[in-house]
């Protein structure tokens, strides 16, 4: 049943990386605005760093919640279920930040990931966490669902756009949160 954990160990790690699909939950500061949580997955943009640091890789898409709300206030929530397997729900709370690709060093910590997915496919950032609790939960009320594969249509769908395509899709899409709050707007006036 339910347990709250000193850290990420081999056995929270080994069920984590063998997730294929897992969800960011952030909100903005105060009593108002929009609560977020985004569905992340493609295969092996996520890694454990060390025993309380995860990353993963942030790939542009039709909104950029979890950036505005991690630059207000740095909260960051992700949850992963089994679907397949032992029943089992793992949460990681925690403080986020960012590394987007203009900046230095984006190249080194993109190369940690088990995957080829990079700018060309319209990664933005890598989101790192530190994490401040983990727990589990039962995850009796999970159903079983089978993995079929990716969907790879968003890395391609970004890919067709090509460079200057993709930094004017951010510059319509990612600047701002649906609240207003400032998000990916790295990408200069264009
Ligand atoms: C099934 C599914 C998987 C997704 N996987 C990822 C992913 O691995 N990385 C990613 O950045 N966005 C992924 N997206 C898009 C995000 O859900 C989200 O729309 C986008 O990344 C904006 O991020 P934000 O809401 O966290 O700011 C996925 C969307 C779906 C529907």
């Amino acid at each position: 049943m339910g347990k709250v954990h000193e850290r990420i160990d081999d056995r929270l790690r080994r069920f984590i990386e063998a997730q294929h699909v897992f969800f960011v939950a952030t909100a903005p500061s105060g009593p108002g605005g929009h609560v977020n949580v985004s569905p992340k997955g493609i295969g092996g943009t996520f890694a454990v760093l060390d025993d309380h640091t995860v990353a993963y890789v942030d790939v542009t898409a039709s909104g950029s919640e979890t950036i505005a709300h991690i630059r207000e206030n740095g909260r960051v929530t992700i949850m992963f279920c089994a679907f397949e397997g032992p029943p089992n729900i793992v949460r990681l709370h925690g403080r986020g930040r960012f590394v987007t690709l203009y900046d230095d060093g984006f190249d080194e910590l993109l190369g940690l990931f088990d995957s080829d997915v990079d700018e060309s496919q319209g990664v933005r950032a890598v989101i790192v966490v530190d994490v401040e609790r983990v727990s589990d939960s039962c995850g009796y009320g999970v159903p079983f669902m089978s993995y079929q594969g990716e969907r790879d249509l968003l890395p391609q769908y970004m890919a067709r756009k090509g460079v200057e395509g993709r930094a004017d899709y951010r510059r319509l899409k990612n600047r701002t949160s649906i609240d207003g709050l400032p998000a990916f707007d790295m990408d200069g006036a264009g």
